[in-house]
């Protein structure tokens, strides 16, 4: 509350469009509200906290038989034969919907693991997601079932067009948030199909995923610092899709705080390849005079993290981001600082990237915000990141000496008709939002000093 009501001495309360901004530099610590782990993983896998989703009822005719058991989690009930990024919930209405939940994004088959907090950079957004969801109103029949089906399409079928990415593997979650703002009204929540306010772009923003994991060092959520005050209570923006009124928003938040100490309890996978301990070492002494002043130091009896929001112009990464795009635009902030979010966090996003922490820095690639660079040792030597190419989706491709997905460069991107590969497998660095340039901070050390960096990073 407090928060809320310093921004409005600055920015005139409600007279819009002057939405707070961060500086860059170090982001403060903020007080987060303590939960129980064990009780947060239960959460994430069975509430529902998105409010609507497919009738099971259709869903299982489309698939009758339990999912594969490598895919399914230790559930009871109706979630049980799901693979892990589905839940069943009963709605209010006493209808058994079918909804992804935040696993959809947030894990990944990694060899033949499935990474519980590894952002996915395998799925395909490329599409418009509402084709799938009229093809399965026609199984629905049952007219409670219908009208739940209709609630579920119609928000399907809002956002549609404005979450669809030019490649397979980053994510439109940015634009997604921003279409659902637009269409609810900030005091109720209320959905409206009509929008409320001007709705983004139709190019959506293209991003990588982050680990859940860099949350144990994070004052801020989001690449661009934006997530301020209460993490648990950002975190649940995901049931916006939904979930249309502030009372049952406030029953949602109140077990978030459990959902956020499950997050938080989540340690990077180990990098499971040999390590060279002596070339280790001696690129941390590298790592440690030339980056650890913005990526902080790690140590078995203790790591440092600077929580540093670097402006664009020095890291000089794609600052389309960075300049605002999708749910950091003004007319956004102003909505969710002034909704029950904004009443214990806010969105106030900086003109810079946050160096994040590098802990289990080799299972995340591709790497920048944007997933521009497929590898580690591409993105330390910039004159090798390619400009357009195809990234292996296959979980056990990975390349142990780059560290990353292997790849293949082209020559061309998504203006040429390239007869091998459909556009949308292609990473064009050429299109707006998907630049890999900058963060140069790789080039000026010797091919030495550089196999030791990389040799460390596996270590972290
Ligand atoms: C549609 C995909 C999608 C879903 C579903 C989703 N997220 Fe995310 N999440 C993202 C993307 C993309 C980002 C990065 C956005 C950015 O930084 O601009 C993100 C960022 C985050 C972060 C901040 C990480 C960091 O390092 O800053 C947290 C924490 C998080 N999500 C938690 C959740 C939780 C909890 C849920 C479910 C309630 C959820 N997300 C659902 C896509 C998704
Ligand atoms: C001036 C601050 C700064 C310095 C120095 C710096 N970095 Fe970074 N680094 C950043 C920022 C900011 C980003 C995020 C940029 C983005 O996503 O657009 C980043 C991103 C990265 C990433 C990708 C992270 C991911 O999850 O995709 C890696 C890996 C990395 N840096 C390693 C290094 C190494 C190794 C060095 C030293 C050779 C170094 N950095 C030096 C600021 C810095």
């Amino acid at each position: 509350m407090r928060f809320v009501f310093v921004i409005c001495l600055i920015s005139a309360c409600g007279e819009d469009l002057d939405a707070p901004r961060s500086p860059v530099g170090a982001i403060p610590e903020t007080e987060q509200r303590s939960g129980d782990a064990a009780e947060g993983w239960r959460a994430l896998i069975e509430e529902g906290y998105v409010g609507c989703g497919l009738p099971l009822s259709a869903y299982q005719r489309v698939f009758p038989d339990p999912a594969p058991a490598e895919v399914r989690l230790d559930r009871a009930g109706p979630s049980a034969d799901l693979p892990y990024n589905l839940t069943a919930f009963r709605t209010a209405n006493g209808v058994d919907v079918v909804t992804p939940n935040c696993l959809q994004c947030h894990a990944q088959q990694h060899g033949d693991q499935i990474v519980f907090g590894l952002g996915s950079h395998t799925a395909d957004y490329t599409g418009e997601l509402d084709t799938l969801a009229d093809l399965a109103g026609a199984l629905v029949e049952d007219p409670t079932e219908k009208a739940e089906w209709q609630r579920w399409r119609d928000r399907i079928a809002a956002v549609a067009p404005y979450t669809v990415t030019k490649t397979i593997g980053v994510n439109p979650a940015d634009n997604l948030a921003a279409v659902l703002f637009a269409h609810r009204d900030r005091d109720t929540l209320a959905w409206s199909d009509e929008p409320l306010m001007e709705l983004p772009p139709m190019i959506t923003v293209p991003v990588d995923v982050p680990p859940w994991w860099h949350m144990q060092k994070k004052n801020a959520m989001f690449y661009v610092g934006a997530g301020r005050g209460d993490h648990a209570r950002i975190m649940m923006t995901a049931s916006t899709l939904c979930v249309d009124t502030v009372d049952e928003a406030r029953a949602i938040d109140s077990y978030f705080p459990d959902v956020r100490a499950f997050l938080l309890s989540i340690e990077p996978p180990k990098w499971p390849h040999p390590i060279d301990a002596a070339r280790a070492e001696t690129g941390r002494a590298v790592f440690e005079g030339n980056c650890a002043r913005c990526h902080g130091t790690y140590a078995d009896d203790g790591d440092t993290y600077p929580n540093l929001i670097v402006a664009t112009a020095e890291v000089g990464t794609d600052d389309v981001m960075a300049r605002g795009a999708g749910q950091f635009a003004d007319i956004y902030l102003d909505w969710y600082n002034n909704s029950f979010f904004g009443e214990l966090s806010n969105l106030a996003p900086a003109p810079g990237y946050i160096a994040p922490p590098l802990d289990g820095i080799w299972a995340t690639a591709p790497y920048l915000h944007n997933g521009s660079i497929p590898t580690l040792r591409a993105l330390l030597e910039s004159s090798t990141r390619p400009r357009f190419f195809v990234r292996s989706f296959n979980p056990f491709d990975y390349n142990v000496a780059a560290v990353g997905w292997n790849f293949q460069a082209l020559e061309a991107g998504h203006d040429t008709n390239n007869q091998e590969f459909d556009e949308n497998q292609i990473y064009d660095t050429t299109q707006l939002g998907y630049g890999n340039g900058g963060h140069t901070f790789g080039d000026t050390l010797t091919a030495d000093q550089r196999d030791a960096v990389i040799e460390y990073l596996k270590t972290l």
